[in-house]
């Protein structure tokens, strides 16, 4: 009997320990914890590499630029040295920085440079997607110059920033089944460019899992730039051989393009929800604004009450979607080339304005919503990675060359495979980009312009004002989607950066005018209810960007996640 007791009692505490006795969980594997500094990126190669610069006594940024270096090798379809980004930097005195390094239109681009005589998109070579016109001048070189001169340790060297990545593509790593197949999988349009054909087909060989991978070419370009500094880029023998390329195939961005391309450093923007400093990228990404403005429009409503990802929840999403994305199209673009009514558009009293006429059981037809009336004032793409060091300072870097594997073009005897970031701007105002968005006459082509982008790298604060998390994602409008969606899980749910980054998603633009879901994401009931609201619900579900970010947690652990819907490692100690 006693036994019997015993055995009773032990079941009631494991019991209690598993059903009661812990938080409710989205299923997610544990972060990875680090108890002084985390990097979360998309190749565990690089991720190793940022945790050594802080282990040697580098901060964030310098880890960071590391990071970068070495996804342009081991993650050549979205990391780069050819394309451009933004890095969001907060030091642990408070002070936030937002380095721009978005790509710059070339000087001798117009308008309608992507337009035939009929008035129809070029496409292909000559396109704002494929080929060598697709390219806007690269900025990952100038911004890691930049954010290295003004806010590295000053404990680290350039060259020894820059030696691991160098490292990496002359000895070469073992590719993996993903990026192998990959390859393969882009080999239409890369097999076009000779450079891009043998260096990541084989020559039409292609290359397959196992297979040790080097980049000769990138390695000697990250040579130069290790001894040369990062304006060799720009001014020495990879800028001429960037340019000579270009020339011979009638590209537009030449070597005063190359010298007068610019990094800046902006002001970060900030928000909040719900009583949580969100610190953000501004424009030309419309990230932070558009993500500021769902949020703001969704503060007004309890979230939780409405249960996660319940249709009451989706439908609210959906819906201030619409409306933000719309205002996008409109209003968003390179401030230093349009007006953008930023305070107007993050500002709460127009959120709440925008949302007013919201019906908890009907869909609001894109058809009829239109920008809003200011007054006063881009799949599967992309790349983002986290780094905390072990003095808090935090950086969120988000950099791409657009589509995979960017314009397919390698420049010739460089290694570095350019952007088609051209695509982000309005090719033809008021018609469709790569990702279905559609942008007005602010966002459209001019020299020396940056173009609109979806980037969202962020940073979200503790209500007593230390640093809390900070995520961002990969996959062009989607981005905004995700990290939303992830600061809602978070906040609203108290879900950990795993269980937020996990948890299934939706994405709405304003046009199309359908949402993107998850396969297995939403219960068929759930479509079923918001179906009857009027939604329609796209054909082909497939996932919703994909990101990375960190937690820092009450006790100063640092708790690193990788998005379960892609590659990557998160990296402590
Ligand atoms: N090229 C994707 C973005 O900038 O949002």
């Amino acid at each position: 009997m006693m036994h019997r007791i015993k055995l009773f009692a032990a079941f009631l505490l494991t019991f209690s320990v598993l059903f009661v006795g812990l938080p409710v969980r989205a299923a997610a594997p544990d972060p990875v914890r680090g108890r002084s500094a985390m990097v979360a990126s998309q190749h565990e190669l690089a991720s190793r590499i940022g945790a050594d610069i802080m282990r040697k006594g580098g901060n964030a940024v310098d880890a960071a630029i590391a990071v970068g270096l070495a996804l342009a090798v081991v993650y050549p379809e979205a990391g780069n040295i050819g394309g451009g980004g933004f890095m969001l930097i907060r030091r642990a005195d408070g002070k936030a920085f937002a380095i721009d390094y978005r790509e710059m239109a070339p000087k001798a681009a117009g308008r309608d440079i992507f337009v035939n005589k009929d008035g129809e998109l070029i496409r292909g070579e000559g396109g704002s997607q494929i080929g060598y016109r697709a390219s806007g001048v690269p900025g990952t070189m100038a911004g890691f110059d930049l954010a290295f001169k003004k806010y590295g340790s000053g404990k680290i060297k350039w060259a020894d920033i820059v030696d691991p990545a160098r490292r990496l593509a002359v000895n070469g790593y073992v590719l993996s089944h993903r990026l192998a197949s990959l390859l393969i999988g882009y080999k239409e349009h890369l097999a076009k460019y000779p450079d891009s054909n043998r260096i990541f087909l084989n020559n039409g060989k292609y290359f397959k899992e196992g297979d040790l991978f080097k980049q000769p070419e990138l390695g000697a370009t990250l040579a130069r730039i290790q001894k040369l500094g990062a304006k060799e880029f720009y001014t020495g023998e990879t800028a001429r051989m960037i340019a000579a390329d270009m020339k011979a195939n009638n590209g537009l961005i030449t070597l005063e393009d190359l010298k007068n391309y610019v990094a800046k450093d902006r002001e970060p923007l900030r928000g909040t929800y719900r009583g949580h400093e969100i610190i953000t990228m501004p424009p030309p990404s419309s990230g932070g604004i558009v993500m500021l403005q769902i949020l703001n429009m969704l503060e007004g409503f309890d979230v939780k009450a409405m249960g996660h990802n319940s249709s009451a929840e989706l439908h609210l999403y959906t819906e201030a979607s619409r409306r933000a994305f719309a205002d996008r199209a409109e209003y968003m673009a390179d401030p230093d080339f349009a007006d953008v009514p930023t305070a107007m558009l993050t500002n709460k009293a127009y959120a709440t304005r925008r949302i007013t006429g919201f019906d908890p059981k009907k869909a609001f037809a894109s058809s009829n919503t239109r920008p809003g009336n200011v007054t006063g004032g881009e799949g599967t793409e992309t790349t983002h990675y986290t780094v905390v060091d072990p003095a808090g300072t935090i950086v969120s870097n988000t950099y791409t060359i657009n589509d995979l594997y960017g314009s397919r073009v390698t420049a010739k005897g460089t290694g570095v495979l350019l952007n088609d970031e051209m695509d982000d701007f309005a090719a033809r105002p008021g018609k469709p980009n790569l990702f279905g968005l559609i942008q007005g006459e602010r966002n459209k082509v001019e020299g020396g312009k940056r173009p609109l982008s979806s980037m969202t790298p962020t940073i979200v604060m503790r209500k007593d004002g230390k640093p809390w998390f900070a995520v961002g994602a990969r996959g062009g409008p989607r981005i905004i989607s995700a990290v939303m969606q992830t600061v809602i899980n978070v906040i609203d749910f108290e879900m950990n950066i795993q269980q937020a980054i996990d948890a299934p998603r939706i994405h709405h633009q304003w046009l199309p005018d359908e949402i993107y879901w998850e396969q297995f994401g939403i219960s068929a009931d759930t479509r079923n209810i918001m179906t009857s609201y009027g939604h329609a619900f796209n054909e082909r579900p497939g996932n919703i960007a994909s990101a990375t970010g960190i937690m820092i947690d009450k006790e100063g652990v640092r708790l690193g996640a990788i998005d379960s819907r892609s590659d990557g490692a998160a990296v402590g100690y």
